[in-house]
């Protein structure tokens, strides 16, 4: 039971890479805060998670909402008794160069994927002191550290949330809070299977990934246990890339035939 006696929140726990982490979470022994913008979803993981004998309850959060974000705090310390790990893992992606990106979506991918890992640090933190330090989760991505097309906003939405790890960090280290960020590469979640439908994309990922599949959420919850736990318990300011070798293969491939002819 790598999180025994813990207690965690997750954002974005309705679906995806937040339900399977809030249910891994559980399942190593945590009591666990499943906050979501959809309340239902938020429900049915926090309903799964007790049917198996676990400890969870679901709250409707809007991430980029301050107000709402010091209320899910609260509500977990009134619950629970305090907080151990925040896991800011909610977020979006809305399309679009930086041309034909509308400004209200631009500001609405920043809120929702950046000003939420502010906002989850700020009311986190004090309660994480009160009980000697914790850990901070935040979801990042592999879009945050090389250009992808056509998403402007969330490309810089994610390098700004792995440089606010890093900051985070160097500020609350020697007080016991440790803060890293996960970068999946592409993880087979509702949102992307929908965009695997398009003819065509689903083969250029799977190319592009050097394990030659898309990742599944229970493989990002491992990490995000580990970085939960006493495990990790000398990592901190840290981005993980957790991509399938996504970002160590060259889009060249092989250079040379891959059954290399041997001359004497
Ligand atoms: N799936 C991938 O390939 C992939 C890759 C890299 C990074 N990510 C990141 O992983 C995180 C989870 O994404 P996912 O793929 O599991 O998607 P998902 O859609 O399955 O889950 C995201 C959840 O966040 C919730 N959410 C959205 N806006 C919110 C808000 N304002 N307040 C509270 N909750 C909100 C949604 O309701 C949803 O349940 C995101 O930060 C995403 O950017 C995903």
């Amino acid at each position: 039971m790598l999180l025994k006696d813990k207690i965690s929140i997750v954002t974005g726990g309705g679906s995806g890479i937040g339900a399977a982490s809030a249910k891994r979470f559980a399942d190593e022994g945590a009591a666990v805060v499943v906050a979501d913008i959809r309340k239902r979803k938020a429900e049915e993981v926090a309903a799964s998670i007790n049917d198996n004998g676990g400890h969870a309850i679901a709250i409707e959060v809007d991430v980029s909402d301050s107000d709402s974000v010091s209320s899910l705090i609260r509500v977990c310390v009134e619950e629970y008794g305090g907080l151990d790990v925040m896991y800011n893992n909610a977020g979006t992606l809305l399309p679009g160069n930086v041309v034909d990106l509308e400004v209200a979506d631009w500001d609405l991918v920043m809120a929702v994927n950046v000003r939420s890992v502010f906002l989850g640090g700020k009311f986190a933190v004090p309660e994480m002191l009160k009980r000697g330090g914790g850990s901070v989760i935040n979801t990042a991505s592999i879009s945050g550290m090389h250009g992808d097309g056509s998403s402007v906003s969330y490309a810089a939405s994610k390098a700004a949330v792995i440089n606010l790890t890093r900051a985070m960090s160097t500020d609350h280290a020697s007080q016991g809070i440790r803060v890293n960020a996960i970068c999946p590469g592409t993880i087979e979640t509702p949102p992307v299977s929908r965009m695997m439908e398009n003819p065509g994309v689903l083969e250029v990922q799977l190319n592009a990934h050097a394990i030659g599949r898309l990742g599944q959420p229970e493989e990002i919850a491992n990490t995000a246990v580990w970085l939960a736990s006493d495990e990790s318990s000398f990592v901190t300011g840290e981005s993980i890339v957790v991509d399938g070798g996504l970002r160590a293969r060259s889009p060249l491939g092989h250079l040379s035939d891959p059954r290399p002819v041997h001359k004497r």
